[in-house]
């Protein structure tokens, strides 16, 4: 495998940061030569210097999309972590449908906006869509809009396909949920059309503006921002801050913390489960 020499490392992570605000530090460099190892020889590159300017001339950003595909970590499940999906199932929902049932005065369906910041292959998103149907029943009494979004382009397009293998839904779907919620297909089981039906994807980079996707009754952000800077993770905190209903919930990783970090949010506890509000 080519060497990966101390000052490439360097010049590699700070490029990648400016693709997708991912952290690599210099210690890294393993990380790098073993990720980008398979793109340096698509195409054709005898060192990672070669790799570099290579990718930066790309007029197509074909190399630099794969770089990002291959550093980030997709990793996820179905009901990853279990908890907040409990919250939101037996907290959040019950809460948000009965606040709009009192000021739904004009009668119509019920407005609800999640959004699944960084959704990876869209585990986060389907697990939504079939706590969404669990708790409220048929989906079309609702306007439902449930949205997905992540940087990497083969993550959306997965996500957007909806069909998973055998050894991704053996992980985190009981047997019953799998057969109730998905159909067996040639590669495995795509989720049903009426859940597929309330999901939109698209590709965004959480470094930038995303103003233009309005309020979100809910926002799931979880298990990106530790790739971040603590800066950044300011930064990015407080945008999804601006992109959250005052009487909002943020839902964060299991292993992540806005305390000391971001003092508009207040953390609000639930069983197992840590989320936050918008101070008032
Ligand atoms: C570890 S997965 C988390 C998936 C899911 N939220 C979960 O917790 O199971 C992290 C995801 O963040 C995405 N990601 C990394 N940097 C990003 C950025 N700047 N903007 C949006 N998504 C990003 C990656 O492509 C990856 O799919």
């Amino acid at each position: 495998m080519i060497k990966i020499l101390p000052e490439e490392a360097r010049t590699l992570s700070l490029y990648i940061y400016s693709l997708c605000g991912v952290h690599l530090d210099e210690t890294k460099g393993y990380l790098l030569e073993n990720r980008l190892a398979p793109l340096l020889q698509e195409n054709s590159c005898g060192s990672f210097s070669e790799f570099y300017l290579k990718a930066r001339s790309d007029s197509t950003k074909t190399i630099p999309r794969k770089i990002v595909d291959a550093v980030t970590t997709g990793e996820t499940s179905f009901f990853r972590d279990s908890a907040p999906f409990d919250l939101l199932q037996f907290k959040l929902l019950p809460e948000l449908i009965d606040r709009r049932r009192k000021n739904n005065s004009s009668r119509g369906p019920i407005s609800l906006r999640i959004w699944s910041a960084a959704c990876s292959s869209g585990q986060e998103v389907y697990t939504t869509a079939i706590v969404l149907q669990e708790t409220l029943g048929n989906l079309l009494n609702y306007n439902i809009q449930l949205l997905g979004t992540d940087i990497s382009d083969q993550a959306v397009a997965r996500a957007s396909y909806g069909v998973f293998s055998r050894m991704e839904v053996e992980r985190g779907l009981a047997t019953e949920k799998l057969q109730r919620n998905f159909v067996p297909v040639e590669k495995g089981w795509k989720i049903r059309d009426e859940l597929r039906g309330i999901a939109s994807f698209k590709k965004l980079n959480l470094m930038e503006d995303f103003s233009s996707l309005g309020r979100f009754d809910i926002i799931f952000c979880r298990n990106v921002a530790i790739y971040f800077t603590e800066a950044d993770k300011v930064k990015l905190f407080s945008k999804l801050g601006n992109a959250l209903d005052p009487d909002g919930a943020l839902i964060i990783g299991s292993t992540e913390s806005l305390t000391g970090l971001c003092p508009q949010f207040e953390p609000m506890r639930y069983q197992r489960s840590v989320y936050y509000r918008l101070r008032k």
